[in-house]
């Protein structure tokens, strides 16, 4: 049999023929979550497209996902060698680049462990129960205080920015120990993206599949070549003050364990595989850049959502009163307590689904999945827009209805409804980031929505509309509204 030749008995999966030379790239180009989401309607969960010459396989309907992520999960485990993921960390990202073998499980085990070490582990030296709690409590304060001083001082005002700059202070108090004040012009200028990341690192991506449009001049490709290029600069020359005042009796945050780990390695530790020290501290860029903006653009769909649904905001704020009170802080420990305010969060997930498809993956090998025979190295799209919209699991999926998840007395949330919803990834490259995503996301919210109220300028258009990208944000807002609940402030 020819290579690429479809086995006997078996067929390739059904789709949209294209044009010639583009595919089916015209009809991806906008909104692409959307289109992919209309054509697996009509040729199913297992679909081909085309984007230029190359075939792409899309995956939709949670059965068919789960099948193929996680009961077929080495199959689908690649990474597709896209010709943007060569600017992201300088080629070495554990997320985008195209390795999956044995390198890259070290690399996702190191930086697993270091991750919690600094984040949820209990903490010797804070009085709060570790040290993710101990930096989301300091900085959701400090944007509780910063939000009335603007509402007083500016009126109107971007409210994403002063989020992203507090959630990057807490992944960068993990991974470098520092923090940055609000108006810094570095830090600004690289976390508060838009979607010049977004709109390049999402799902189908022309430039990607079609190289001819990588010698065309492109305003939107050199925007985020140089975000890259600014991040990486960024990232490294932390590492190399870290390196200048390393010691290893005494190891700060990420940043400084894997420097560790690099030590230990070249003191001859007995290792499965050899990592270079190149592929050891670029964890820290990834870890760094997935940590603010995923967790900044859920906070800012939360703030939304809560205020263009008053009746909604309305019930957390009961819930918070009725079981934390005024008298104390929210803390992680009152996860589990709260569910209307634990619902909420995930029909923030599923109604936004800010994260429309995972970073796309390949697969390792030649494969069947339901019946259709796909080559080895065909590049993957799952639709997670569509799990979180289709009709066959949701009633009524486009209305925001936190009590979806909760039991009919409205007092414990229901596990199979929740795990219905796919934010994360499933299998193999399933988020790492996913609990200290969660908790955050609980932490930040709570402390924010126990002291202040959330509204939007009365009568004045506010459009939400996700602009499509790996992470989906609405367009740049300022009739928010934000007043404290309890005037004259709070006991605390
Ligand atoms: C991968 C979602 C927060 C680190 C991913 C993927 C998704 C995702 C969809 C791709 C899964 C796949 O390709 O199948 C989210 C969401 C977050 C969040 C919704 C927050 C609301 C974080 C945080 C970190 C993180 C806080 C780290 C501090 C990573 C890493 C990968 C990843 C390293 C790549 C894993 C791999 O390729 O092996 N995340 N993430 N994420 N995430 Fe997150």
């Amino acid at each position: 049999r020819p290579p690429g030749a479809v086995p006997e008995g078996l067929r390739r999966p059904p789709g949209p023929r294209g044009f010639p030379v583009l595919g089916n790239v015209l009809e991806l180009r906008r909104d692409t979550h959307l289109a992919l989401t209309r054509l697996g309607r009509r040729y199913g969960d297992v679909m081909e497209v085309r984007i230029g010459t190359r075939p792409v396989l899309v995956l939709s309907g949670l059965d068919t996902i789960r099948q193929a992520l996680v009961r077929q999960g080495d199959d689908f485990m690649g990474r597709p060698d896209l010709y943007s993921f060569h600017y992201i960390s300088n080629g070495q990202s554990l997320a985008f680049s195209p390795d999956s073998g044995e390198v890259w499980k070290a690399r996702r085990k190191l930086a697993q462990s270091a991750l919690k070490s600094f984040s949820i582990a209990p903490s010797p030296t804070s009085s709060c129960s570790c040290l993710l709690e101990e930096h989301v409590s300091k900085e959701a304060e400090y944007l509780v205080t910063k939000f009335l001083q603007l509402m007083e001082e500016e009126k109107r005002f971007d409210l994403n920015q002063y989020l992203v700059v507090s959630v990057a202070n807490v992944i960068c108090a993990m991974c470098f120990g520092k923090r940055y004040e609000h108006e810094d012009q570095e830090l600004l200028s690289l976390v508060n993206l838009g979607n010049e990341f977004g709109e390049v690192a999402g799902s189908g991506h022309p430039a990607d599949f079609i190289p001819v449009l990588r010698y065309l001049p492109s305003r939107t490709m050199e925007l985020f070549k140089d975000i890259n290029r600014r991040f990486n600069a960024f990232v490294q020359k932390i590492v190399q003050e870290h390196y200048s005042s390393f010691d290893k009796e005494h190891i700060r945050d990420i940043t400084d364990s894997l420097i560790g780990h690099c030590q230990e390695k070249s003191a001859g530790e007995d290792t499965h595989v050899q990592l270079s020290n190149e592929k050891i501290i670029h964890i820290v860029n990834d870890l760094f850049g997935a940590g603010f903006d995923t967790v900044a653009t859920a906070l800012s769909w939360s703030l939304m959502y809560a205020a263009l649904y008053p009746d909604v905001q309305k019930k957390i704020h009961e819930e918070l009163d009725r079981t934390i009170g005024r008298e104390r802080r929210p803390r992680l420990s009152d996860r589990g307590t709260l569910p209307y305010t634990e619902a909420f969060i995930l029909e923030m997930f599923r109604h936004s689904s800010f994260l429309p498809f995972t970073i796309p993956h390949s697969t390792t090998k030649a494969t069947v999945l339901n019946g259709f025979y796909i080559p080895k190295d065909t590049c993957v799209f799952i639709n997670q827009w569509q799990v979180n919209h289709d009709e066959t699991l949701w009633k009524e999926p486009s209305a925001f209805r936190p009590e979806r998840f909760l039991s009919a007395a409205g007092t414990e949330l229901s596990r199979p409804e929740s795990e219905k919803v796919l934010a994360f990834g499933l299998g193999k490259r399933r988020c790492i980031g996913e609990t200290i995503g969660r908790w955050e996301i609980f932490l930040f919210l709570t402390t924010l929505l126990q002291q202040l109220h959330f509204s939007l300028r009365p009568g004045e258009h506010v459009d939400i509309t996700p602009q499509y990208g790996l992470t989906m944000k609405y367009k740049k807002c300022e009739a928010f509204q934000i007043r404290p609940r309890f005037p004259g402030g709070s006991s605390l």
